[in-house]
């Protein structure tokens, strides 16, 4: 039996950040990300995962190799299939949030629905469906900046989810929220997998181990070791 082609892929990827010290922040990283991974990037700080996931999510072209989106290649997707992707075809939650702080919390996660189209009653209940979920009913009229960490990393969880996107990736989801939290999100993040989709996702916390079915394990910007959470959680050293 053949497998289904990858939703995403990244073939060979390489990222060098030129300075006073040039870094290879990855080096000829390859992945196939599937309807139904749950995948995640692990390893120590520095070695390479957000600017992995930055060149699958199409912002930083890699200096070698390529990303491929249902198995065209980024750079040759027309421009409306550029918009497609990026508004209901893959979501990505950053490190840094994005959100934007003189929005509230609802309105945050109504944006991208509004930008695709949707009218204001559908993008509210929406909206406000995935804040209830994500434990945030009584914040919906906080703007983000009144929120804390955590909240607002629920916020930027809602955002992405909300346009229920065939792919997640997302850069530490969890980093900011306690095991409960965690949990919330983790399974919020999980219904993308339930509908045929596929999320990818990196941390620095074992609680995502129980959602996954592989993992890469990065270390000085290379793949060091892939498997499923079994096989690599053996190798996990302390980050
Ligand atoms: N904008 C940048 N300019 C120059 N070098 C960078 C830049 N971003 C990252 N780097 C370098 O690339 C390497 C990989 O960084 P990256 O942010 O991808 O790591 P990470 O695995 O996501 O780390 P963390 O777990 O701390 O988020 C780092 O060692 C860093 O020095
Ligand atoms: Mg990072």
């Amino acid at each position: 039996m053949t497998d289904p082609a990858p939703l995403l892929q990244a073939v060979g990827v390489s990222r060098t950040y030129p300075g006073t010290v040039e870094v290879v922040a990855v080096r000829h990283a390859s992945l196939e990300l599937r309807a139904r991974d749950f995948t995640l990037l692990m390893g120590p700080s520095g070695s390479g995962k957000t600017s992995f996931l930055g060149m699958l999510a199409g912002f930083d072209p890699p200096d070698e190799g390529e990303v491929r989106w249902r198995e065209t290649p980024f750079a040759r997707l027309a421009r409306d299939e550029l918009l497609a992707i990026r508004r209901t075809g893959m979501s990505v939650i950053f490190q840094s949030y994005g959100l934007l702080p003189s929005l509230t919390a609802a309105e945050n996660v109504e944006l991208p629905l509004r930008i695709g189209g949707t009218g204001l009653d559908e993008a509210r209940t929406r909206a406000t469906a995935w804040l209830e979920r994500l434990d945030l009913g009584h914040r919906l009229d906080h703007r983000t900046f009144e929120l804390s960490g955590g909240q607002q990393q629920r916020v930027a969880v809602a955002r992405a989810l909300v346009v229920e996107p065939e792919v997640i990736l997302a850069d530490e989801p969890i980093a900011e929220v306690d095991s409960e939290n965690a949990d919330l999100i983790l399974s919020a993040l999980w219904e993308v997998v339930v509908r045929d989709g596929a999320v990818l996702a990196a941390t620095h916390n074992p609680e995502a181990l129980r959602y996954a079915n592989r993992v890469l394990l990065f270390r000085d910007g290379v793949i060091e070791a892939e498997g499923s959470p079994d096989e690599v959680a053996a190798q996990l050293t302390t980050d």
